[in-house]
C-alpha cells in the first residue's frame, strides 16, 4: 500500500443545491458549509457513505486521488465554483489506493450504503432532468395565500406551468427554484428545494403544471429579521412571471401504488406539501375503489395558520381520517402532532404493524424526535417492539422522514 496517496471525498459545487442533506446525514460531522458551498473535511471523512444515497443530485459523489500530505483544504473547497481538474498521479501510486477505500468508494458510487428505499410499488421517478446550468422555464399560473390575512404566517400555494417542456414528477419529489440575481459577493443565488404539493398528473389534472407550498421567511433560525431570498421571490411572483426550475429530485420519499396500500401522514406547516400531493392523488382515484386508509396528523399554531384547512375539512370522513394539533389556541393547552398520535394509539399501532401501510413525516426538525418517541410509546402499549419495527419499516421503504 502506498500511504502517500488517498481518495478525497468532494462535493461538486456546480451541481449541489445546498439542501443540507449531506451535512445532516453525516454521522461524524465531516460535512460543513458556508453561505456558498458544502464541503467535506478530508481529516474527518472516513468514507462511511452515509451521505451518498440521500443526496438528491449526486453532487456528493465525487472522489479524487490526492497526496495525503496536500489534500484540498476546507478553504480551497469553499472557494470553488466548480470541481478542479483531478491532479495526475503516478499510475503506480493510484494503483496503491487502499482496498478498503476502493471498496467503500465503489459502494458509494453504486448508492448502496443504508439507502432509504422507495415503497416496492412506487412508480419510477425521473430525477435530475434539469441542472442549474440548464434550468427548465416555468410560468406562474397561480399564487394564492393559504393562511388567513391576519395570520402571522404568509403561506402560499404557487402554481407553475411548464408549457411544452416535459417535467415529470411524482408525489413526494421536490423541485429546485433558482432565484434570479446574485448575492452580496456577486455570485448567482443557489437553488432552493421545495416539495411538490400537487399530484403527478398536475395541479390541474391533465395539465403540465405543479404546485408548491411556500412560506414567506421573515426571520432566520435565530429569530433575527431577514427576508428569505427564495421564499420572498416566490411569494411575490405575479401571474405570467417566468421561473427557472431544476430537478426533479427524490427517489425514495414516494407513495405506494398498489391497491389497499395505506398512508399515515404526519406534518407541520409547509410540510403538508407532499401530504397534499399524495392525498389528492388518492382522491382523484377514489372511484377506482382501490381501498387503503389515509390517516393524517397535521400540526399548526392555530386553525387559520393551517394551509389547506378548508379543502381538508371538505374531504369525506371515510376517505381520510384527519387529526389536527393546534399549539397556540388562546386558553387551550399546547397540542403537538405527537400528542394526537398517542391519542390514536390503537389505530396507529394497527397501521404500524400493517405491511401495506407507508408512513410519511414532513415538517419541523424538532418534531422528528417527538414523533419517534410517540411511535415508541404506541408500540409499548400495543406489544410491538419499536426498534426492530423501525429497522423493518426503513428496510421495506415504509418510513420516510423529511424535516428541516
Ligand atoms: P409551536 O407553537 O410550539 O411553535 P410553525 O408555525 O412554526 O411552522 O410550526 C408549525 C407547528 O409545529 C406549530 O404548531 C408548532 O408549535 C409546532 N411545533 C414546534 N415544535 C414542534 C415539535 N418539536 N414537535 C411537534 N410540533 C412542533
Amino acid at each position: 500500500m502506498n500511504a502517500d496517496y488517498a481518495l478525497q471525498h468532494l462535493i461538486d459545487p456546480e451541481v449541489c443545491i445546498r439542501c443540507n442533506t449531506c451535512e445532516s446525514t453525516c454521522p461524524i460531522g465531516a460535512v460543513t458549509h458556508d453561505a456558498r458551498n458544502y464541503v467535506v473535511d478530508f481529516a474527518r471523512c472516513n468514507a462511511c457513505n452515509a451521505c451518498i444515497p440521500p443526496c438528491p443530485t449526486g453532487a456528493i459523489d465525487h472522489w479524487q486521488t490526492v497526496r495525503r500530505s496536500t489534500p484540498y483544504t476546507l478553504d480551497d473547497q469553499l472557494g470553488w465554483d466548480s470541481l478542479p481538474t483531478p491532479v495526475e498521479v503516478e499510475t503506480a501510486a493510484a494503483a496503491d489506493i487502499p482496498d478498503e477505500v476502493r471498496r467503500l468508494t465503489a459502494a458509494a458510487s453504486a448508492g448502496v450504503a443504508g439507502s432509504a428505499s422507495a415503497p416496492w410499488s412506487a412508480a419510477s421517478p425521473c430525477v435530475n432532468l434539469f441542472a442549474p446550468s440548464d434550468p427548465a422555464i416555468a410560468r406562474v399560473t397561480g399564487n394564492y395565500r393559504l393562511t388567513a390575512g391576519d395570520a402571522s404566517a404568509d403561506i402560499r400555494h404557487i402554481v407553475l406551468d411548464f408549457g411544452s417542456t416535459a417535467f415529470p414528477v411524482l408525489e413526494g419529489q421536490s423541485i429546485g427554484i433558482v432565484p434570479p440575481g446574485s448575492d452580496e459577493s456577486g455570485r448567482p443565488h443557489y437553488v432552493r428545494l421545495y416539495s411538490i404539493a400537487s399530484p403527478r398528473d398536475g395541479e390541474r389534472p391533465g395539465y403540465n403544471n405543479v404546485a408548491l407550498t411556500v412560506k414567506r421567511v421573515g426571520v432566520d433560525h435565530d429569530g433575527r429579521p431577514v427576508a428569505g431570498t427564495a421564499s420572498n421571490y416566490l411569494c411575490n411572483l405575479a401571474i405570467g412571471d417566468e421561473v427557472q426550475v431544476v430537478g426533479p429530485y427524490g427517489a425514495s420519499y414516494l407513495m405506494p401504488n398498489h391497491p389497499r396500500s395505506s398512508l399515515m401522514m404526519i406534518c407541520t406547516g409547509t410540510g403538508s406539501a407532499p401530504m397534499r400531493a399524495m392525498t389528492e392523488r388518492r382522491r382523484r382515484r377514489r372511484a377506482l375503489n382501490e381501498g387503503g386508509e389515509l390517516l393524517l396528523f397535521f400540526g399548526a399554531r392555530v386553525e387559520h395558520e393551517l394551509p389547506y384547512f378548508g379543502p381538508l375539512m371538505k374531504l369525506p370522513k371515510d376517505f381520510i381520517d384527519v387529526n389536527f394539533a393546534y399549539s397556540r389556541v388562546p386558553r387551550q393547552p399546547k397540542v403537538y402532532v405527537q400528542d394526537r398520535i398517542r391519542e390514536r394509539a390503537a389505530t396507529v399501532a394497527r397501521l404500524l404493524a400493517d405491511d401495506d401501510c407507508y408512513i410519511y413525516v414532513c415538517g419541523l426538525k424538532g418534531m422528528e424526535a417527538g414523533v419517534i418517541d410517540a411511535f415508541r410509546d404506541v408500540c409499548v402499549a400495543h406489544r410491538l417492539e419499536w426498534d426492530s419495527l423501525q429497522s423493518t419499516l426503513v428496510a421495506k421503504g415504509r418510513l420516510h422522514i423529511e424535516t428541516y
